[in-house]
């Protein structure tokens, strides 16, 4: 089984929390080390992948969408892209906002409202109907998709402190030539099986001027959101970014002082965390790259977060309960709930 933590001896700390880290809870001690289990059956079990070993569609198929990883009744979707080619038409989600979230390479957004281009660590946000394209600068990138089908909206527990807006926010900008191109194809992505395929006699990002003040398509660095710690004991990290109904929040979960996580039940939220990169291990946790998904319900500790070498990490906690797709689950493994290393007692 997984090693014993040093700081789990005998009586352990068992927390259940409602509403994330928001609600009632409540405490309790028990003997033994909860987050142990022998073998799982059954779709709602924890899970690990690297997304190096994940190759999506679109890496060799331009015309392929990326990628899905996991979907839920409540529509809340993950997808992964590693697309080596420009996207060879436009698409546009009329369902849910999009976070992209780029792992690696540098991406060209195209959109309906600007253009921007994307860095290693950079969070993406399309909302709902803005149409976009995208292409690696590279030979390569790799990306995480979000999609919410309620709105998402900047939501750091204060107007400044975790974020520096003004510095760190950047929004799309219309280039200023953008010819009108020919015919092109546009997708709009619904919940249908199949998607509905405009051809428009022009490209439809091909744009004019920006009018209005606001944009609706940003970019946000994970590195420049700053993490959130309650010193010396340690305590829940504060979202940066929520849905309108708060079904759906996003951390930066990357290295900060204080103690380990309690061995824990989210009564309410899966947690799906992406360890992005070091220098410093996040428990069994060394890949870039690095997806894991703890569904609600299950218990577990979690790695400490207090790692000197750092490392950057973000968290995406969801009412929605997640099911991996059968591609995901063969290219992921069951994972330990204590250092979120494979599972050493079974196979996939
Ligand atoms: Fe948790």
């Amino acid at each position: 089984m997984s090693d014993k933590p040093h700081d789990a001896a005998p009586p352990l700390v068992q927390l259940w929390s409602r509403d994330g880290f928001q609600g009632a809870l409540s405490v309790v001690t028990r003997a033994t080390y909860a987050p142990d289990y022998l073998s799982v059956q059954g779709p709602h079990a924890p899970r690990r992948a690297v997304l190096e070993r994940l190759t999506p569609d679109d890496q060799d198929d331009p015309e392929a969408l990326p990628t899905t990883v996991a979907t839920s009744r409540l529509g809340v979707k993950l997808h992964v892209s590693g697309r080596r080619k420009p996207m060879p038409y436009v698409v546009r989600n009329v369902e849910a906002d999009e976070i992209h979230f780029i792992q690696s390479g540098t991406v060209r957004f195209e959109t309906d409202v600007g253009c921007l281009t994307a860095t290693e660590g950079d969070f993406v946000c399309i909302p709902r109907s803005v149409a976009y394209r995208y292409a690696p600068t590279g030979d390569a990138m790799r990306s995480i998709i979000v999609e919410s089908p309620s709105a998402l909206k900047l939501a750091p527990p204060a107007p400044s402190g975790m974020l520096n807006v003004a510095r760190d926010l950047k929004f799309a900008e219309v280039d200023a030539a953008m010819p009108a191109g020919g015919p092109t194809r546009l997708v709009l992505k619904t919940l249908d099986p199949e998607n509905t395929v405009f051809t428009m006699p022009h490209d439809p990002l091909a744009l004019g001027m920006c009018l209005s003040e606001s944009v609706p398509v940003w970019k946000l660095n994970l590195a420049s959101i700053q993490v959130h710690a309650y010193l010396p004991e340690g305590g829940p990290p504060s979202q940066f970014l929520s849905s309108t109904t708060g079904d759906l929040l996003m951390f930066n979960l990357s290295a900060r002082p204080g103690g380990r996580p309690p061995v824990h039940i989210n009564a309410d939220f899966d947690e799906v965390i992406c360890y992005v990169r070091g220098p410093g291990a996040w428990g069994g946790c060394t890949e870039p790259g690095t997806l894991t998904c703890v569904p609600k319900g299950v218990i577990h500790h979690g790695p400490s977060e207090d790692v000197p070498e750092g490392y950057q990490a973000w968290l995406l906690e969801t009412r929605a309960t997640l099911r991996w797709t059968p591609k995901a689950i063969a290219a992921s493994e069951l994972m330990e709930t204590g250092q979120y290393r494979p599972h050493p007692g079974v196979g996939k």
